[in-house]
């Protein structure tokens, strides 16, 4: 099991959650990070969106995708017509990583499955490889399987696609404007789901 299984608390509900997510630690990036960033939105959001782990913006504020990767997001998110209000944003990891620290997927799995349970979302929109490995395991190809929707344990509706980081890291600017393309073609599929 997930080393953060011990943190959990009796209510799984998201609050009681969020609370007890700030003692956690099950792994060691708890030392060096200056909080936990727990998911937020709805209890009631039909969509939950993972990233991967909080950047240093988020460290700093305590919230998801807050940075320049946030910033991606909520544009893209606005084009397509989803309100990020109604969602429910987290990451597979919940602590900051300094460089060389690791990521710490496996540890704290077990907040991540408490978030799933409590929302119970209609689909699961996963950012990148490491948000889609936390479901799927290592196994899991985003470049054969992004934009595709798959009925799965967590979620009846499962997605990958592109993390807006790795948008952000692309110095060609064509290829940038490709996978933005990608990117906002799976967001747009997830808005029509929703109908
Ligand atoms: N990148 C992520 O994966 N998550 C955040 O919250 C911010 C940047």
């Amino acid at each position: 099991p997930s080393e953060a299984s011990r943190y959990l608390p009796a209510s799984r509900e998201l609050p009681a959650l969020a609370a007890a997510a700030k003692e956690c630690r099950a792994c060691p990036l708890h030392e060096r990070a200056s909080r936990t960033v727990f998911g937020e939105g709805p209890a009631t959001a039909q969509v939950m969106l993972v990233g991967e782990q909080p950047g240093d913006t988020e460290d700093r504020e305590g919230r998801p995708f807050l940075g320049p990767a946030g910033q991606l997001l909520d544009e893209v998110l606005e084009q397509v017509g989803l309100r990020r209000e109604a969602l429910y944003v987290t990451n597979a990891v919940k602590h900051f990583g300094w460089t060389g620290e690791g990521r710490e997927v496996l540890a704290c799995k077990a907040w991540l499955e408490a978030e799933v349970s409590a929302v119970k979302p209609r689909m699961i929109v996963c950012l990148g490889a490491t948000a889609s490995q936390a479901f799927l395991g290592p196994g899991f190809r985003i470049n054969l399987s992004r934009g595709q929707v798959f009925e799965t344990p967590w979620a009846k509706a499962w997605m990958a696609t592109f993390h807006p980081s790795a948008l952000l890291r692309m110095p060609d600017e064509r290829s940038r404007a490709e996978t933005r393309a990608h990117f906002e073609a799976d967001l747009r599929k997830v808005a029509e789901t929703l109908r």
